[in-house]
């Protein structure tokens, strides 16, 4: 028997209330015990849901780009007398992996690499402090084989997963991927997939770095922090449906330019309050 209609049992027995009186008390709690059931279960959806999030499409190849890159980037330092100092890049591609991984592990879209979100996680938390080149070798075939696994993705939610500055770093570099394909019609054809899965990776990097406002050069100024992530990542998500709705012959090529010229221009308004200096690009 559940504990509420158990309790109110017992105080129905043996309180003088009178018989009617019980029943009214009865029916109020059964009453706001389904409001609050009601209220934890819309809370939990729309915490969910309230996140626009690109197709996973766009996302899944994403995380085999990345391990790739990883395994390009470690071989490259292959040798190298310093690994913590040269390191930089690798940090960068490892903390847009984890931020798209998350997002994969969020959405209500299903993908191959959903149940091994919480190990990629892992894995690259765990390359991220590796002090040695040997260690980060290890670590980089850890996140490949952590992309096999099988756990549980039901307990992710969007807090801090990376650091603020190599996460920040990781978006002028997908950004360059983006705008190499979008130089002209001819380009953005042939690289239409690049531009939907790099506009996608735009949006999780940002949308994931709204919990890092503390990192920022005004950590008090966390509203405005999240509202300027917020702004670029919807920009991002409007310029990943143009870009599908080029591809199905819906949009021109001049639209989507002027959309994504529009996305580069909102990358200044961020940095006009949160970069030292203002523009960076
Ligand atoms: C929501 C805010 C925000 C948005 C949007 C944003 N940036 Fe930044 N950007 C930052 C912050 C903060 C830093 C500084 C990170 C640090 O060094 O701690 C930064 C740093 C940079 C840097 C310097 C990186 C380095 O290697 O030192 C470049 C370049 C850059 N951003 C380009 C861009 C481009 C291009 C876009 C748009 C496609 C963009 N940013 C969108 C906040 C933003």
């Amino acid at each position: 028997m559940p504990v509420g209609p158990l309790i109110i049992a017992v105080a129905a027995r043996s309180s003088p209330l009178k018989g009617e009186n019980v029943k009214k008390s009865l029916i109020l709690f059964v009453g706001m015990a389904v409001f609050a059931v009601v209220c934890v279960v819309i809370a939990g959806r729309s915490f969910a849901a309230d996140v626009p999030l690109p197709p996973i499409g766009d996302l899944t190849p994403q995380i085999e780009s990345y391990v790739n890159k990883l395994n390009e980037g470690i071989a490259d330092l292959d040798g190298t007398k310093d690994y913590k100092a040269d390191s930089d890049s690798l940090i960068k591609d490892a903390s847009a992996l984890m931020l798209v991984a998350l997002a994969i592990g969020l959405s209500p879209e299903d993908s191959q690499y959903k149940k091994a979100v919480p190990a990629i996680i892992k894995a690259c938390a765990g390359f991220k402090t590796a002090g040695t080149y040997a260690e980060a070798k290890a670590a980089v075939a850890g996140i490949a084989q952590a992309t096999q696994e099988s756990g549980d993705s039901s307990t992710l939610s969007w807090s801090k997963i990376v650091a603020l500055k190599p996460a920040m770093k990781a978006v002028p570099v997908v950004n360059s991927g983006v705008s190499r394909n979008m130089r002209n019609e001819l380009t953005l054809k042939k690289g239409i997939a690049r531009v939907c899965e790099g506009t996608a990776t735009l949006a999780v990097i940002v949308h994931g770095s709204i919990a890092n406002a503390d990192e920022t050069i005004k950590p008090a100024e966390a509203e405005l922090w999240k509202k300027q992530c917020e702004l670029f990542r919807d920009m991002a998500l409007e310029t990943n449906k143009m870009a599908h709705d080029f591809e199905a012959g819906n949009v021109s090529f001049g639209t989507l330019r002027s959309q994504y010229d529009k996305l580069n221009e909102s990358c200044d308004a961020c940095h006009e309050h949160f970069v030292g200096g203002g523009q960076v690009n």
